[in-house]
């Protein structure tokens, strides 16, 4: 099995920025076509892009389109370092053929090179995975990447590790960094990884937060294996023997005894809607007296899951798939699910409540500074807002409807281009009021000349207007 170190790691560090493998490298070379197939899991126009022999070219097809070539090729492109001992490529009758991927990644200005297990599935290829299959780079673990709060912490964990992104991405602004797994073969591609990339990880083994009992962290970050399957289901990076979303709620419930006091615990998760029960008040109960939001992304029935799901496993078309599908509606069924919420949950170490909200929108990307500042917002605003001196975000618009011809607007709204791209429809006094929010007066200023104007008595004016200012606030339409 591969083992990463010393002149290994320098041999194809060098080999790797020498022939250009970066993001942009190969976006260059194959072109913006090739590379929108590619990540349909095409392969024909990449490789039509790569037929030149050099190293670049070698390595693309090699790694990423899992293609043959020849070893004079490989012995080309990694001069001096044998592959095969390596335990990353295999080579018969003169050809040879990735084992592993290993592929460049970049994110906020930063390259790396993660070494995950090969991509299944390319070309429509039908492909039973291995149980203890190493997921590289997916659309989840970007997603949790962009929704991490910027922090530098002292000490950071990263659940479920898999390949090491997570870590990757924390390694320049955490000092010890943590990263755990229950399948050996994934703490054995992470510790890869971090040795490709001279990231120092102590990996460890074990489940959930057992191999870090009685430690504490400032950020805790997991894309857990959330799939809410019946028993037998046996892919180690999807799902595990917990029943329904215990998965996920272990890891909720049992953050704040591993977090420092205001430290953050970022998940990715699916959560079962329960017959009769509202989905927010069953995470509400897992975040109990801590500061939490959750937002859920996608809501889907139980059979648009289960095929999600089967297929993902490459299941679709197998003599199996009626039988497995079948079984698992029963299962989901047996536990009164109605809906399965699929979405993240942001916990931060200090009392307060959970807002739970769906979003299924467009958002920004990343994320993670908006969550950051809305928390401090939810947390930190006065009770007394009407001191407050605020200013219109810059990127706030303001969208009007009505008759044409008509002498007022029937609907007025105002849209945020950034962070959730809320949209809020306002009356014409809080349009009002947001328009008159250029820093010179202050809040109980304002909303006392809107009374004046409308000849109401101010006390109706604050208690009416101030909760929504305190929304505009929160959710960033306005700043101080
Ligand atoms: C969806 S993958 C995430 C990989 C990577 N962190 C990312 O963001 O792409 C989930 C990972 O959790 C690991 N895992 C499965 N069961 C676990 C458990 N009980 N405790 C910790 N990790 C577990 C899997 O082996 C897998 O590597």
């Amino acid at each position: 099995m591969l083992e990463l170190a010393g002149s290994a790691v320098e041999g194809l560090r060098t080999a790797f920025a020498a022939a250009g493998y970066t993001v942009y490298g190969v976006a260059a070379r194959i072109g913006e076509q090739a590379n929108g197939a590619l990540a349909r899991n095409e392969t024909a126009p990449a490789y039509r892009r790569t037929a030149s022999g050099d190293p670049l070219d070698t390595m693309i097809r090699l790694f990423l389109l899992q293609r043959e070539v020849p070893e004079s090729a490989v012995n080309k492109a990694f001069p001096g370092i044998d592959l095969v001992a390596l335990g990353i490529v295999e080579l018969s009758g003169g050809e040879v053929r990735a084992t592993l991927d290993i592929r460049p990644f970049a994110e906020d200005g930063r390259e790396w090179w993660v070494v995950a297990d090969l991509t299944p599935g390319l070309d429509g290829r039908r492909e039973p995975m291995r149980s203890d299959y190493v997921l590289g780079i997916a659309p989840a673990s970007l997603s949790l990447i962009q929704l991490t709060v910027p922090i530098k912490a002292e000490r950071a964990l990263d659940i479920g590790t898999g390949c090491g992104v997570q870590s990757l991405h924390l390694a320049d602004r955490v000092n010890q960094l943590t990263a755990t797994d229950v399948n050996p073969r994934a703490l054995q591609l992470a510790r890869a990884t971090a040795a490709l990339n001279h990231v120092e990880l102590d990996i460890r083994d074990g489940s959930l937060y057992e191999p870090v009992r009685g430690e504490r962290f400032d950020l805790i970050v997991s894309n857990p294996p959330y799939v809410i399957s019946p028993p037998g289901g046996d892919l180690t990076y999807r799902e595990t023997g917990f029943t329904g979303d215990a998965v996920v709620e272990q890891l909720v419930r049992q953050a704040p005894e591993h977090l420092t006091d205001s430290g953050w615990c970022q998940l990715l998760a699916n959560w079962t809607c329960v017959r009769g029960e509202d989905w927010k008040d069953r995470i509400a109960a897992w975040t109990a007296d801590r500061s939490a939001w959750a937002v859920q992304r996608e809501q889907l029935d139980p059979s648009e899951y289960v095929e999600l799901w089967l297929r993902d496993a490459g299941l679709h078309g197998t003599p199996q798939y009626t039988s497995r599908y079948d079984e698992w509606m029963r299962y989901l069924d047996e536990q009164d699910v109605e809906a399965i919420g699929m979405g993240w949950i942001t916990l931060h170490n200090v009392a307060g409540s959970l807002d739970a909200e769906p979003w299924p929108y467009e958002i920004e990307r990343p994320i993670g500074p908006h969550v950051l500042h809305r928390f401090e917002r939810v947390e930190g605003l006065p009770a007394d807002l009407t001191g407050l001196h605020l200013r219109v975000a810059d990127d706030v618009i303001q969208e009007t409807t009505g008759q044409p011809g008509a002498e007022d607007p029937a609907t007025i709204v105002l849209r945020r281009q950034r962070g959730m791209r809320r949209a809020e429809q306002v009356d014409t006094v809080l349009a009002g009021f947001v328009g008159a929010c250029d820093g010179d007066l202050n809040t109980g200023q304002i909303l006392a000349a809107l009374a004046d104007l409308m000849d109401r008595p101010v006390v109706d004016v604050l208690s009416d207007y101030l909760p929504q200012v305190r929304r505009l606030l929160i959710e960033g339409f306005l700043d101080y």
